[in-house]
């Protein structure tokens, strides 16, 4: 209390403008002079560090924030597809046409057609759909499902209807079904390789971890030469594990589980390759994935598995391959010069994780393109599918 108030009140900002000056002229304190140059906010997509790298997380959050949904929606808004690449499955007069309430299906002389799509099925218009193997559940099928077998030649009303589904490239109707279902728009009733029902009892572990040393995946067990001399010069040129029958290089067929223990189903069980196949493909980068036959709209589960594990499938297929996948989620092999070129890019990107993200922005930012109809046109919904075009036939009742 030796000061006034008032002498205090002048003299401590007056010490404090002195000090504040003096650092200022002595350079201790720079402040922003305005002739400095401020950065320009440019329009041109920020570049990340390209680096090796194995955490896809990490490599998800560079790519958000450098990049970010909102621009790769923007880049892909135009995105054109071939509608008729799909069959349409939102025909509003369908519960005007459903005839039944019941449609019960047989399926007779059957190869791969898994067990667990044994089922009774809720379709639209609170119709139900029996799909069974069991002649004994099904004794009077409106239906029956030929796969490996041809129908019978003659049909009376009152008879089953036939059906007959030939999912192979070649694709070719028995002659005597009233039903035809094959992969293509065109079929009576198409089913994609879309579905789950492929590998319902599978694990379904995904790695976080992508491996760096070894990018690409690839496992073929038929080694048709075709296929098998297109593999084996691109894999010539990159780092890769082949687990198949085929070109394998991890010392013998199904040594999966010895690299990646966690993928195994159960310790009691014999494992088959498919059932690790999904945990395995997910350690990659890349999987490689070429198409037995290259024709219009074969694309099986060679490329759906490889984007279900979490992986970038190399595709070697179906020219219109774009008209059933979301934009920028896999590589076209075809669209390369070479196989070379091809390589170069593929190891670019598998050290540039904002690139690499980038393949993955479709499951991140809402899927655009046709992907969301070639699921809903897989076998998963065949059951309905066909149980809804039999129900509008009208059943034993059709016409022969
Ligand atoms: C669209 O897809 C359909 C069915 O696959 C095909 O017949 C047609 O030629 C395609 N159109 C174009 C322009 O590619």
């Amino acid at each position: 209390m030796l000061l006034p108030l008032k002498l205090i009140n002048y003299i401590v900002p007056m010490l404090a403008t002195a000090i504040l000056l003096l650092l200022l002229f002595s350079h201790y304190l720079d402040l922003p002079s305005l002739s400095s140059p401020v950065p320009i906010s440019t329009s041109v997509r920020p570049r990340g560090p390209k680096a090796a790298f194995t955490d896809l997380v990490a490599a998800f959050e560079l790519w958000d924030a450098e990049v970010g949904c909102a621009w790769f929606r923007e880049k892909h808004a135009g995105w054109a597809t071939n509608a008729s690449a799909i069959r349409p499955d939102d025909d509003n007069d369908e519960c005007a046409a459903a005839r039944m309430s019941h449609v019960s299906v047989l399926v007779k002389g059957w190869t791969w057609i898994p067990d667990s799509m044994d089922d009774l099925y809720p379709c639209r218009c609170g119709m139900t759909c029996l799909w069974t193997k069991s002649p004994v559940l099904a004794d009077n099928p409106d239906a029956v499902l030929f796969e490996s077998v041809t129908p019978p030649a003659t049909r009376k009303k009152g008879d089953p209807l036939r059906v007959y589904m030939d999912l192979e490239a070649s694709r070719k109707p028995s002659g005597f079904e009233d039903i035809f279902i094959g992969y293509h728009a065109k079929d009576d009733v198409q089913s994609t390789y879309a579905g789950t029902l492929f590998h319902k009892s599978r694990n379904y572990h995904v790695s976080s971890q992508k491996r760096n040393d070894v990018l690409v995946y690839w496992s073929s067990s038929r080694c048709l030469p075709q296929r098998n001399q297109l593999a084996k010069r691109f894999l010539s040129l990159i780092f890769h594990h082949s687990f198949g029958e085929c070109l394998n290089n991890v010392g013998g067929p199904d040594a999966a589980l010895s690299l990646y223990p966690e993928c195994s189903m159960s310790e009691n069980l014999v494992p088959h390759w498919w059932d690790h196949l999904h945990c395995a493909m997910s350690h990659y980068k890349f999987v490689l994935a070429i198409e037995n036959t290259i024709t219009e709209s074969y694309i099986t589960e060679k490329l759906y598995y490889a984007l279900d594990s979490g992986a970038v499938p190399i595709y070697f297929g179906a020219p219109n391959v774009w008209d059933f996948v979301p934009p920028h989620s896999i590589i076209d092999g075809s669209k390369f010069s070479s196989l070379e070129e091809l390589a170069s890019y593929v190891k670019e990107l598998a050290d540039d994780p904002i690139a690499y993200a980038e393949y993955h922005s479709w499951r991140r930012c809402g899927v655009m393109g046709n992907y969301g109809k070639t699921r809903a046109a897989s076998i998963d919904t065949l059951p309905c599918r066909l149980c809804e075009l039999i129900s509008r036939k009208g059943g034993r009742n059709a016409r022969s």
